[in-house]
C-alpha cells in the first residue's frame, strides 16, 4: 500500500542552481504563486521577468521592480516560461499567447497539471514541460522562503525534449525555495488527481460536517456565537492540523483530554461509517476519467451560473452574520 521506497526526493545540496544562469525565466501571471514564486527566484539570483495583462497585479510586479512586459512578449524573451494564472485561462491565453513564441528547448512549467493531464493544452514536442507544484499557497511560499523556513514540493517531468528538463526543473524547484523541504518526483497525473481529490472529497467533507454541525447545534438551542468561536473562530482546527504534521496523525490526538481521545474514537465510525469509501472512489473516477473536468468545462463555457449560484448561497447562510458579530468582540 505504501510506496515510500519508490521516493525520489531532491534536496538544496541535489540541485545545481548555475542550471539557469543562461536562463530567462518568464512568469506569467502575479498572483497567489506568480508574486510569490517571482520574488524567491530573483532573491535566488534568477534572471526573472513577468508577463501580465493590464491590471492591479501588473501594478504590483512593477512596484516590486520587475521588468513586466505582455504576456506574448515575455514569453518570447523567456526561455523558461512559467504558466501563473489561474487553472481555467490558461488554455485560452496559452493558444493566443504563448504557443507562438514557444521554440525548440523552451521550457513550460506549471503549477498545476491541470491543463496537461486532462489534454487541454497539448504543447508541441520539441519543449520541456514540467510540473512544479509547491506544497503550500502563495504567500507561506514567500514566508518560508524569507524566513529559510521549510518548504516542499511536487515536481514531474512531462516532456523531456532537451535531455536536461530533470536538471532545469530541480533548478526552478530549488530557486524557488521548495528544495528546502524536498521536493519529490511524481507524473502529472499523480499530483493533480491527488489534488483534485483533496479539493472535492476530504475538505469538502470536512467543511460540510461544520456547517451541519453549526445547524444542528443552534437549531438545539445552543448559542450561535459560541458555536462559530468554539468551531473554527478560534483557530483550534489549524493548529489540531498543523500538530497533526507535526507529530502524526495518530500520535497529535494525544494532545487532546482523554474524553476527547475516547469521544472521536468511538464515534467517527459511526458518523462516518466505512461505505462511504464507495462514495469516495466514485469522486475519484470522476476526477480520473475527466468526467469533473469537462462538468467544470461546460461550467466555465456557460458563464459559471451554478458556481455563482452556490457561492451566493454560501454567503447567505448565518453562519456570516454570526461570524461578524463574533469578529467584532474577539481582540486579535
Ligand atoms: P491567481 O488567481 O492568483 O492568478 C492571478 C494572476 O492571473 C494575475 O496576474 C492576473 O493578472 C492573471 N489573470 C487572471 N485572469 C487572467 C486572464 N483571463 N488572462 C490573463 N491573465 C489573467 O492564480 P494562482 O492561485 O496563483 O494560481 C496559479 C497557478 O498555480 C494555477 O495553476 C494553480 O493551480 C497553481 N497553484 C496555486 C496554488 C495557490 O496557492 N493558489 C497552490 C499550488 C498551485
Amino acid at each position: 500500500m505504501c510506496g515510500s521506497e519508490s521516493l525520489n526526493v531532491y534536496y538544496d545540496e541535489d540541485v545545481d542552481l548555475s542550471v539557469l544562469k543562461n536562463e530567462i525565466v518568464a512568469v506569467i501571471g502575479y498572483g497567489n504563486q506568480g508574486r510569490a514564486q517571482a520574488l524567491n527566484m530573483r532573491d535566488s539570483g534568477v534572471n526573472v521577468i513577468l508577463g501580465n495583462v493590464k491590471d492591479s497585479y501588473y501594478d504590483q510586479a512593477v512596484k516590486d521592480g520587475f521588468k513586466v512586459y505582455s504576456i506574448g512578449e515575455a514569453s518570447k524573451q523567456g526561455t523558461i516560461i512559467c504558466m501563473l494564472i489561474p487553472d481555467e485561462v490558461q488554455k485560452v491565453v496559452y493558444e493566443t499567447e504563448i504557443q507562438q513564441y514557444l521554440s525548440k528547448g523552451k521550457m513550460l512549467v506549471f503549477a498545476s497539471g491541470y491543463n496537461i493531464d486532462f489534454g487541454f493544452i497539448v504543447p508541441q514536442k520539441d519543449v520541456d514541460v514540467i510540473d512544479m507544484f509547491p506544497l503550500t499557497f502563495g504567500t507561506q511560499v514567500r514566508e518560508r522562503f524569507v524566513k529559510k523556513q521549510s518548504l516542499g514540493g511536487f515536481m514531474a517531468i512531462g516532456q523531456d525534449a532537451t535531455g536536461k528538463a530533470k536538471q532545469r526543473a530541480l533548478a526552478v524547484a530549488k530557486a524557488i525555495g521548495c528544495t528546502s523541504g524536498g521536493t519529490f518526483e511524481t507524473t502529472f497525473a499523480h499530483e493533480t488527481e491527488i489534488n483534485l481529490y483533496l479539493e472535492q472529497v476530504v475538505y469538502p467533507a470536512i467543511s460540510r460536517m461544520m456547517v451541519l454541525s453549526f445547524e444542528v447545534l443552534v437549531e438545539a438551542g445552543y448559542p450561535p456565537e459560541l458555536v462559530v468561536l468554539e468551531m473554527y473562530l478560534s483557530k483550534e482546527p489549524s493548529e489540531v492540523f498543523a500538530s497533526m504534521a507535526e507529530l502524526g496523525f495518530f500520535e497529535a490526538a494525544k494532545g487532546g483530554s482523554t474524553t476527547a481521545q475516547y469521544g472521536e474514537m468511538t464515534r467517527a465510525p459511526r458518523i462516518i461509517k466505512d461505505d462511504i469509501k464507495k462514495t469516495m472512489k466514485v469522486h475519484l473516477r470522476e476526477i480520473q476519467t475527466g468526467v469533473f473536468a469537462k462538468e467544470w468545462a461546460l461550467e466555465q463555457a456557460a458563464g459559471y451560473p451554478l458556481f455563482n449560484k452556490l457561492r451566493k448561497q454560501g454567503l447567505e447562510h448565518p453562519m456570516n452574520e454570526v461570524e461578524k458579530r463574533v469578529k467584532k468582540v474577539i481582540r486579535p
